[in-house]
C-alpha cells in the first residue's frame, strides 16, 4: 500500500503509523499533521526516516493533492481530528473546519483519484447518549450526537457516506469507543487522573463519576484498523449501508469513577484526592457498542484493563516525573 495517514503525530495515530511501520515494511507511508497541541512529532521518532512526514492540514486541499501526485498514493487513513469534547463545546469552529471541511478535502482527493481508498475514523459519540438499560449500538441506530465535537463526526461519516454513493469512491468508516493508552492528550480524562494524582492535586470529576465509558487500549483500536485496512470488501460493498460501518469495541464498560480509584490504587495515591466537579453540558451518560461486525473480521482486543491501565501509568509517571 501507499499510505497517506493524517493526524498521525497524535494519540492512535502515533501508535497506528509505529505499528504499520514495523509490521509492513515494504508500504510507502506519508503522515500530514497539523501539529496542533494534541500532537508530538516525537512520538514517531523510531520510524521517520521510513516514513514522510509533512506539517500541514487536511482542509488545504492543494497540499493534499500535491501529496498525492508526489507519492502516488492509493489509501487515506483518516486520524486528524479535533478530539476534545469540551473544547468544541467552547467554541465549536476549529471542529467544523478539521472535521467537516477536512474530511471533504480528502473526498475530493479521491474524487480526482479513481480507486483510492479512505478509511475514516469516526466515533461511538456519534450515537450520542444511552441509559442504563439501552442495547449497546449497532451501525443500523441512529445518530443522535450530543455535543458539537460528536456532531462534526457525524457529520464527517455522512460526507462520505454521500461521496460512496455519488461518486463510488472506495470507503469505510470506523466507530471507536473511548481509547486509553500512552500519547494521549494530557487535557483527556485517564492523562488528567494520573498527573493530578502524581502532583497530590484534586483530581477533577463531573458530576458523581457514574458516567459509563467502553475503555480500549490503544494498540487493540489500531489493530482493528489493519485488519479492516486490509480487507478488502470493506470498501466495496455496492450496498451502501451498514456494510461499510465498523464499531470497534472492548465491551467492558466501566464508571469515571472506578477508573480513578484504579489509577489511584496503582500510584498508591489516596481516593480522597477525588473531587467531584459541575457536570459537562450535554454529558453522555453511556456508550456502549456492539462489534460483533468488526469481530467477524477475526479481530478481537488482546490487552486486558489490568495490563492496558498498568502500561498507562507506567508511561505517564515516566512522562511527568522526569
Ligand atoms: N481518543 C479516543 O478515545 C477516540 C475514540 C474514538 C475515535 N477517536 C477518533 O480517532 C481519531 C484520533 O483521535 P486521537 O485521540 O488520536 O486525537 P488527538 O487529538 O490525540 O490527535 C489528533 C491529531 O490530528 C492532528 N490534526 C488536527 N487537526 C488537523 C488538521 N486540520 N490537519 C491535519 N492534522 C490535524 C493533530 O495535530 C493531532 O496530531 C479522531 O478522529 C477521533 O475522533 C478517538
Amino acid at each position: 500500500m501507499r499510505l497517506l495517514v493524517t493526524g498521525a503525530a497524535g494519540f492512535i495515530g502515533s501508535h497506528f503509523v509505529l505499528r504499520h511501520v514495523g509490521q509492513y515494511p515494504e508500504d510507502a507511508v506519508v503522515v500530514l499533521d497539523k501539529l496542533t497541541y494534541a500532537a508530538d512529532k516525537h512520538f514517531l521518532d523510531p520510524v521517520l526516516d521510513r516514513i514522510t512526514f509533512v506539517e500541514g492540514d487536511i482542509a488545504d486541499q492543494p497540499l493534499v493533492a500535491q501529496l498525492f501526485e508526489k507519492h502516488k498514493l492509493d489509501t487515506i487513513v483518516n486520524f486528524a481530528a479535533e478530539s476534545h469534547v469540551d473544547n468544541s463545546i467552547r467554541d465549536a469552529a476549529p471542529f467544523l473546519r478539521t472535521n467537516i471541511l477536512g474530511v471533504q478535502s480528502l473526498i475530493e482527493v479521491c474524487r480526482a483519484h479513481a480507486g483510492v481508498r479512505l478509511l475514516h475514523i469516526s466515533t461511538d459519540e456519534v450515537y450520542g447518549d444511552l441509559s442504563d438499560d439501552d442495547p449497546p449500538r449497532t451501525a443500523e441506530h441512529v445518530l443522535r450526537p450530543s455535543s458539537p465535537y460528536a456532531a462534526s463526526k457525524a457529520a464527517a461519516e455522512m460526507l462520505v457516506m454521500a461521496a460512496m454513493r455519488t461518486y463510488g469512491i472506495p470507503a469505510c468508516v470506523t466507530r471507536c469507543t473511548n481509547n486509553y493508552g500512552p500519547h494521549q492528550a494530557e487535557e483527556k480524562f485517564i492523562p488528567t487522573v494520573i498527573r493530578h494524582a502524581l502532583r497530590d492535586e484534586p483530581i477533577p470529576v463531573y458530576a458523581e463519576g457514574k458516567n459509563k465509558r467502553d475503555w480500549l487500549y490503544v494498540t487493540d483500536h489500531t489493530d482493528a484498523v489493519e485488519v479492516i485496512l486490509h480487507t478488502d470488501w470493506a470498501f466495496r460493498d455496492p450496498q451502501i449501508g451498514s456494510g461499510h460501518i465498523f464499531n470497534i469495541s472492548a465491551g467492558h464498560e466501566q464508571q469515571n469513577i472506578t477508573v480513578a480509584k484504579a489509577i489511584l490504587a496503582l500510584l498508591q495515591k489516596p481516593e480522597k484526592l477525588i473531587s467531584f466537579v459541575k457536570d459537562r453540558p450535554g454529558h453522555d451518560w453511556r456508550y456502549a457498542l456492539d462489534s460483533a461486525n468488526t469481530r467477524k473480521l477475526g479481530w478481537a482486543p488482546k490487552v486486558s484493563w489490568e495490563e492496558g491501565v498498568r502500561r498507562t501509568v507506567d508511561w505517564y509517571r515516566k512522562k511527568f516525573v522526569s
